[in-house]
């Protein structure tokens, strides 16, 4: 009951949330922005973030069996059944009012950068384009041993399903731990990072590397960065701007701050 009187409160307080004018300032004279995304942007269309207490996925589940190549080989069975799982849920899922906002962001910035740490493809979705996916995209499949795309449906009832072409069994094309990250989509995120006026980190717990790096290539290169997060991070003491609150608040709030002053 208490922790629900809490909740309730902490939500008013994510309505009422206060962006700054010097920040908004700085973003309608910015020609070059960047958005690094995590799993918070899309909490308000249900799909669990990672490391929330109690709600998270890793405080259920084993990362080190579920979403590392040691743990695939060990039991692909159950590997591929979990993120049929989670495919499942992000397919019922809706992209909601960050993702909707952000996609509305791109129009504003001569140079807009969407990198995200999201598999969900949500972001797509909401119609954003050129989205730049750190981590792979859970809707998409390939072979664990050549690593070749797999578009081709399947009639089997084998699980997880064989490649096609090798008849290698099939896994998520997502990053595990312990696996390098793609290279291009990499290289260009932390160019852009580097090469932005403002720099935003939302919904992330920052801990991840190398994406939690991005944010230590703009700071070093002295650019602007912001933090939307409810939660501190790591990242919360060295951010320029910190707006403490849901991304399906702040962000829609910020595109209409920065809009306002456009139109
Ligand atoms: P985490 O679960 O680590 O962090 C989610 C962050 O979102 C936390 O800091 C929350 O405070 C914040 N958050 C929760 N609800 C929010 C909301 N409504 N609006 C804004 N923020 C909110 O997720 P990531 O940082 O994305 O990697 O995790 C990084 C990577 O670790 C993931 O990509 C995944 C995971 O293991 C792989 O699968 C390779």
């Amino acid at each position: 009951m208490e922790s629900n009187l809490w909740g309730t409160r902490r939500q008013r307080h994510h309505q009422r949330v206060t962006i700054p004018d010097e920040l908004v300032r700085q973003l309608r004279s910015a020609q070059r922005v960047v958005v690094v995304t995590g799993a918070g942007v899309s909490a308000e269309s249900g799909v669990p973030t990672f490391r929330d207490a109690q709600t998270g996925l890793w405080a259920k589940f084993k990362p080190e069996e579920l979403a590392t190549p040691e743990g695939f080989q060990a039991n692909p069975r159950l590997v591929w059944e979990w993120y049929a799982w989670r495919r499942k849920m992000v397919a019922a899922a809706r992209p909601n009012s960050a993702h909707f906002a952000l996609r509305e962001m791109e129009k504003l910035f001569p140079e807009f950068h969407l990198i995200t740490q999201n598999v969900d493809g949500l972001h797509q979705r909401a119609g954003s384009s050129n989205v730049i996916e750190l981590h792979g995209n859970i809707t998409r499949t390939k072979c664990f041993n050549e690593g070749t795309i797999i578009t081709t449906s399947q009639d089997s009832d084998e699980v997880p399903p064989r490649c096609p072409q090798c008849g290698g069994v099939l896994r998520p094309d997502v990053v595990w731990f312990g696996e390098v990250l793609p290279e291009s989509a990499l290289e260009k995120a932390a160019e852009v990072s580097a090469n932005c006026d403002v720099f935003f980190s939302i919904g992330t717990s920052a801990v991840v590397y190398p994406a939690a790096a991005l944010s230590a290539d703009a700071l070093r290169a002295g650019k602007t960065v912001v933090e939307i997060n409810p939660e501190p991070t790591p990242l919360t003491a060295l951010a320029h701007f910190v707006v403490s609150g849901a991304a399906g608040v702040v962000v829609p709030e910020i595109v209409n701050r920065v809009r306002s002053f456009v139109s």
